[in-house]
């Protein structure tokens, strides 16, 4: 197997002859290389197993910290969130961002839609009006078709709510889609709305087919993970003098300027966004729901418009302070891997088992807190002062530095700027 950088049945090897591949072609130099790998693998052989079958090709586990953001109080209950996340600071922010504001009345939630969409794209060459007729007529048989998959999901309420023939033949050559709207309850509902796409397009195909003796090409059926229409809004709102500061109206004047800027100019809403997002993930990643799909769809919403602007909005009217995000936030409760991952088990405990509308309260409330806290810092002290104190642990930690040393540095960086190389040469002088 040595020297071979490429290989065919890498997925057939057992986890060791996987290690062992890799270790030879590509780790020669890296003698701890297997004892990293070793270190990370659960003991209890069950978990290792389950985590080895969510993906693929695994040869280890991948750590990220697990925190909690205590004090969340949303539509008056409080909450103790979990938060993944690798990034110093974004938990001890959104934590001063609940603390604040458990004080001022909490947050706010409202969901604002729960539907989702799937497409079926395809490709038909005739006359558009004959094929608006055939589809107004085939349109209930294509519900009713998949009733067999829908059946559960309309048990619990939820479904196929609509089927819309698009004409997209304007930018495309005889291109349409079938639109479809559903609801899926407490599920993201991927496989679902994947499925009843698959059952709606070879339905279709041969209903068209029958009718007008020219059959569709489909080209494929996928769920959209643009959710504009299920969306939630979390805000706050309290009277300016509320903030408790000699320089309250001064200062939520620049708060509220620093929202205003990142809703015109985008090199600025793409990291005023970034902010939120560092909530939303970790709460996301934290119930195993999928953030890759979550992330795309917030950034789309936030050009919905055609410009990219923050998601997050601020007012101050008559002296009263209104803050508040929407995003859309297409997760699940039930189903995958919420219920497999055993940390995400302890998340949803945690949170007190909320089904989907109240976990994108929750989600969307750690987004703003987390946007709040950002903001608060960037226009009273700068964003650093928090930052570098976790930094500074940080790259103590990576110099081996000892109790007394974290201490003397601590107090010695206190008014001073905190780089790898200047905690390097503090260590050093004081080592000498
Ligand atoms: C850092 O991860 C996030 C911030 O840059 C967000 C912001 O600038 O609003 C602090």
């Amino acid at each position: 197997m040595s020297n071979n950088k490429t290989i065919s049945g890498f997925s057939k090897l057992t986890k060791s002859q996987k290690i062992k591949w890799l270790k030879e072609n590509f780790l020669e130099d890296e003698i701890k290389a297997v004892d990293t790998l070793e270190k990370f693998w659960n003991p209890d052989d069950n978990f290792q197993k389950l985590f080895d079958g969510f993906s693929e090709n695994t040869i280890s586990n991948f750590p990220i910290p697990f925190g909690i953001v205590p004090n969340v109080k949303i539509n008056g209950k409080i909450y103790a969130v979990p938060m993944a996340i690798e990034e110093s600071s974004v938990v001890a922010a959104a934590s001063a961002g609940a603390k604040y504001w458990l004080k001022r009345g909490g947050f706010h939630t409202e969901i604002l839609g729960t539907t989702k969409e799937g497409q079926v794209h395809f490709i038909w060459q005739g006359d558009k009006a004959v094929l608006s007729a055939c589809f107004a007529e085939i349109k209930p048989q294509l519900i009713a078709h998949a009733q067999p998959i829908t059946e559960n999901m309309q048990k619990r309420g939820g479904g196929i709510v609509d089927i819309e023939l698009k004409d997209f033949t304007a930018e495309e050559r005889d291109y349409f889609q079938l639109k479809v709207t559903f609801q899926t309850c407490d599920a993201m509902g991927a496989n679902f709305i994947n499925s009843v796409l698959e059952d709606i397009a070879q339905n279709f195909t041969t209903l068209i087919t029958d009718k007008t003796t020219n059959p569709p090409m489909i080209v494929m059926s996928i769920l959209s993970n643009y959710t504009p229409q299920c969306v939630v809004r979390a805000s706050v709102e309290c009277p300016v003098s509320d903030f408790n500061d000699k320089h309250a109206e001064f200062y939520a004047e620049k708060f509220r300027r620093a929202v205003r800027i990142a809703q015109i100019d985008t090199y600025r809403a793409v990291t005023h966004n970034k902010g939120i997002m560092n909530g939303v993930d970790a709460v996301v990643l934290a119930t195993a729901n999928d953030f890759r799909a979550i992330e795309a769809c917030a950034h789309a919403y936030a050009a919905r418009d055609g410009k990219y602007r923050s998601l997050s909005s601020c007012t101050i009217e008559n002296n009263y302070f209104r803050f508040w995000l929407e995003i859309p936030l297409a997760v699940g409760t039930v189903g995958g891997l919420t219920n497999l991952h055993p940390l995400a088990q302890l998340s949803m405990h945690i949170l007190g088992q909320p089904c989907a509308e109240e976990l994108m309260s929750v989600i969307a409330t750690i987004g703003l807190a987390q946007n709040f806290a950002a903001l608060r810092s960037l226009v009273t002290t700068g964003i650093q002062h928090g930052h570098m104190k976790m930094h500074l642990t940080n790259i103590l930690h990576q110099y081996h530095a000892s109790l007394d040393e974290t201490e003397q540095a601590i107090v010695f960086f206190a008014d001073k700027t905190v780089s790898v190389s200047a905690v390097r040469s503090f260590l050093e002088n004081t080592r000498n």
